[in-house]
């Protein structure tokens, strides 16, 4: 058993070339996207990083689709070290920075086809209360952009 030390910090652009794991280098540039809107103050972008501080894990928290609410999004863990504990400590972290702008609600949302993610939500307090469709652009491996179009529960949960 090797027990790690983690340490949650915002993201920054330095961090993306560690960040391969997280998608495609399409994924990325709109993640170097969002820490712009970071640095405006739209959405905290957080990393969860060990002794080495490389990031293990990355997710945000978007203040803009809801104003009295933060919205997770765009979480992923590290394949290599999924279901150890490390996207409960990045979801705790990201319920904090809510709750540091004074709102009291977390949203999420999560494919249907995501029914791992949807029962770690649930069991962190996450309450399902709508379908939505929702599509974005992805990178396929041949390089080309192709709209995905999916189908998302929403659920959300009072943080105090
Ligand atoms: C979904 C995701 C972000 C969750 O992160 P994670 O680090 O795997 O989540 P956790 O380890 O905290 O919890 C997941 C499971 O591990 C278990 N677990 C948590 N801590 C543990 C520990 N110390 N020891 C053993 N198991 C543990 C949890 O009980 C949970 O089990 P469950 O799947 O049966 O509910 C991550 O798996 C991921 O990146 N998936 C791919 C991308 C994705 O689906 N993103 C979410 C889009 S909405």
């Amino acid at each position: 058993m090797v027990q790690l030390e983690l340490r949650v910090r915002d993201l920054v652009d330095a961090d993306l070339v560690d960040c391969g794991f997280a998608g495609s280098a399409l994924h990325l540039e709109q993640v170097a996207k969002e820490l712009e809107r970071a640095r405006r103050g739209e959405v905290d972008y957080l990393a969860v990083c060990a002794k080495a501080d490389l990031p293990l894990a990355i997710g945000g928290v978007d203040y803009v689709p809801h104003p009295d609410a933060g919205s997770l999004w765009q979480f992923g863990v590290h394949p290599a070290l999924q279901s150890c504990g490390i996207g409960t400590v990045l979801i705790g972290a990201a319920e904090q920075r809510i709750k540091d702008r004074g709102l009291d609600r977390a949203e999420i949302g999560v494919e249907l086809s995501n029914p791992r993610a949807r029962k770690l939500y649930e069991r962190l307090g996450y309450v399902a209360y709508d379908e939505r469709l929702e599509a974005w652009d992805q990178q396929a491996p041949d390089g080309s952009i192709v709209r995905y179009e999916t189908l998302c529960t929403q659920l959300r949960k009072q943080l105090r």
